[in-house]
């Protein structure tokens, strides 16, 4: 598949006049696409009803006519001012109860009806008007569910709908307080619309109750694209994308992208460093300009199980953001290495946000492929550059990965309910092992929790998961790879109780957690060979063949050859050691990168990224920093 390159682009923000002129430069830079439209509710309806629709057909028919291909957003994530009006209780509240009002963006309870009722409107307004327009070649539908932690609401109509939601799951009140375990503390109900939303408890609310709040809430995200969906469908059969984010987990993504075409996500990789990645200060000074090696591959990876093997960049970093702590401008080639970072995990498409820096608002401070004086900014020649190199390059086909890892938002959901100690995250567990398997120079598919299929593997890892499904169970009977749980893997119900057996009731796999611990960072608990457990160590009781021991002798990992369990969250020694060790077991071949250089590869090729600020070599290749190299495969 030939890859492409796109842009955000804002022609409300500019004078028509410039349009033609902004569009053929888009062309000259070797840009097709363009994204339009996902904020532009104010200009397209500026009073209820009154649809000022003509400035988006020229600036469609502008983009169009000059050769680019047209992604149309529904501007749900920015409903204007009189939708307040009309719905006055349409925003969400926060958890303490605080009105997130009019001002910015993202202003809405995904619960809200009344909102609901617009946004299938302006839908439909938009899908009936556009859905046969040969310009418009994909659709988004809003913009970032979740960004600005707007997916949980306590508001009262998602109070209203998580009551019908619970009545439709659990039948009776009698079932609901007996899954809960609402005995425990005399928090028993009698009717559904006696249960408040798990805020403003005097202590922490049942975790039970929590984890189906932030189940219901995730559903209401998943149910308000899908309406959009479902209206774009009937005009248009043009490809429906959503554009997720960097580490936002509060809404099922799988659960989306299957009513969905192509998944994509924004990468801003400095931003995230700051912000996001949860890494200390030495790894932030050493990658500040750069961004984390493994964060952008992560969700280049976890994107592409979510678009069932279509996904794209939406927005990428084209120089300094607004919104981190710092926004350092990147090192130069950093928008190159980034967009080859995708095109090598099998993007479609990378677009960057955005055109041009707007002078005014918000995001005055954030950077564009142009300056606000539409003189060209750095990042337009590095664009330009991975143009020309596309367009030499034969086409790049994703290669199937040997290494499976297994994602699941309801865990990282449990585990933020009751994380048992503060450094408990699910997404940094992932995510370390994630690290520790690229570091090695293995290409790494995310698996969904209900994978079927585990054939293509020979290693498949699944910490931390909550509860193992059926299909995944199944699908581990026949498989002829190795799969290593743990830590903390099949350890509770889906109603967050303790499961009996108690785990993690492996089949085949004689171990019982017997209990778990949580630690001081500063006190790592030593391992035998090399490195320690961190945050999290469970003491493993049964006959399985110990594989791996604590300092003291106590196992931490055990099983045969397929089926592992590791009682421990490791740190970067140990998991190092263990990972590698296995990927030899299963006669995989990892590799010793230098520091800051990484790997990945497409069907054909090999491709080298340097994120390091010194020049590497690496086996007959010498990279400078931000330096990218391609190799054919033997
Ligand atoms: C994204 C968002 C864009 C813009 C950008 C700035 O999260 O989708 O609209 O705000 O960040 O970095």
């Amino acid at each position: 598949m030939k890859r492409s390159l796109g842009v955000c682009y804002y022609p409300e923000h500019w004078p028509e006049e410039i349009w033609p002129e902004d569009a053929a430069r888009m062309v000259d830079a070797g840009l097709s696409w363009v994204r339009i439209g996902e904020f532009a509710w104010s200009v397209m309806e500026p009073k209820p009803g009154d649809l000022q629709l003509d400035w988006l057909d020229r600036a469609i028919d502008v983009l169009g006519n000059t050769g680019l291909k047209v992604i149309l957003g529904t501007p749900t994530a920015t409903p204007p001012r009189w939708v307040g009006t009309k719905y006055p209780d349409m925003y969400a509240r926060d958890a303490l109860g605080n009105v997130r009002g009019f001002g910015s963006r993202r202003h809405y309870c995904f619960s809200h009806e009344g909102y609901r009722t617009e946004s299938r409107r302006i839908t439909e307004i938009l899908a009936k008007r556009y859905g046969q327009n040969p310009h418009i070649a994909a659709w988004q539908t809003d913009n970032e569910y979740g960004c600005h932690d707007t997916v949980l609401s306590y508001s009262d109509a998602a109070k209203t709908a998580f009551q019908n939601w619970l009545s439709q799951k659990y039948q009776s009140p009698q079932a609901l307080n007996k899954a809960w375990g609402n005995v425990f503390w005399s928090m028993d109900y009698a009717e559904f619309n006696e249960i408040e939303l798990p805020n403003l408890t005097v202590t922490e609310p049942n975790p039970a109750h929590a984890l189906a709040f932030r189940r219901f809430s995730s559903d209401q995200v998943v149910s308000f694209n899908r309406e959009q969906a479902d209206i774009l469908r009937k005009y248009s059969d043009a490809p429906l994308i959503h554009n997720y984010m960097g580490r936002e987990t509060d809404f099922d993504h799988f659960a989306m992208g299957t009513d969905l075409d192509i998944a994509s996500w924004d990468s801003y990789p400095l931003g995230f460093l700051e912000d996001r990645v949860g890494d200390g200060p030495a790894h932030q000074r050493a990658f500040a300009q750069q961004g984390d090696p493994d964060f952008q591959a992560f969700h280049n990876d976890l994107y592409r199980a979510v678009g069932r093997g279509r996904w794209w960049i939406m927005e990428q970093q084209p120089g300094p953001v607004n919104w981190a702590p710092v926004n350092p401008s990147p090192l130069p080639g950093m928008c190159r290495l980034w967009a080859w970072e995708a095109f090598a995990h099998g993007a479609e498409t990378v677009c960057f946000f955005r055109w041009r820096q707007a002078p005014f608002a918000q995001e005055q401070m954030h950077a564009g492929l142009l300056r606000p004086d539409s003189v060209a900014a750095p990042g337009l020649d590095e664009v330009k550059a991975v143009a020309a190199e596309l367009s030499q390059m034969p086409d790049v086909e994703t290669a199937q990965a040997r290494v499976g890892l297994v994602f699941d938002y309801a865990s990282e959901w449990a585990w933020k309910v009751q994380p048992q100690g503060k450094d408990f995250s699910y997404f940094r567990l992932v995510f370390e092992i994630y690290r520790a398997l690229r570091k090695l120079g293995l290409d790494v598919d995310i698996l969904p929790p209900d994978t079927k299929d585990l054939s293509p593997y020979n290693l498949v890892l699944a910490p931390g998961i909550l509860s193992l499904s059926d299909p995944l169970l199944s699908a581990i009977k026949t498989f002829e790879g190795r799969v290593i749980f743990g830590p903390r893997a099949n350890s509770k119900t889906t109603e967050l109780s303790i499961t009996d057996p108690l785990p993690p009731a492996i089949p085949g796999l004689d171990v019982t957690v017997a209990r778990v611990e949580t630690f001081r960072a500063d006190q790592p608990r030593p391992l035998e060979g090399c490195g320690h457990a961190k945050h999290w160590m469970e003491e493993l009781e049964g006959n399985a063949p110990v594989l791996a021991r604590s300092a003291t002798g106590a196992p931490v990992l055990v099983g045969d050859t397929k089926v592992q369990y590791l009682g421990c969250w490791l740190d970067e020694d140990a998991m190092h050691r263990v990972l590698k060790n296995a990927c030899l077991e299963v006669g995989l071949a990892p590799i010793e990168l230098p520091d800051g250089l990484r790997r990945r590869g497409t069907r054909s090729h090999d491709i080298y990224l340097n994120y390091g600020v010194d020049p590497v070599e690496h086996d007959g290749i010498a990279l400078e920093p931000a330096g990218v190299a391609w190799r054919e495969k033997t």
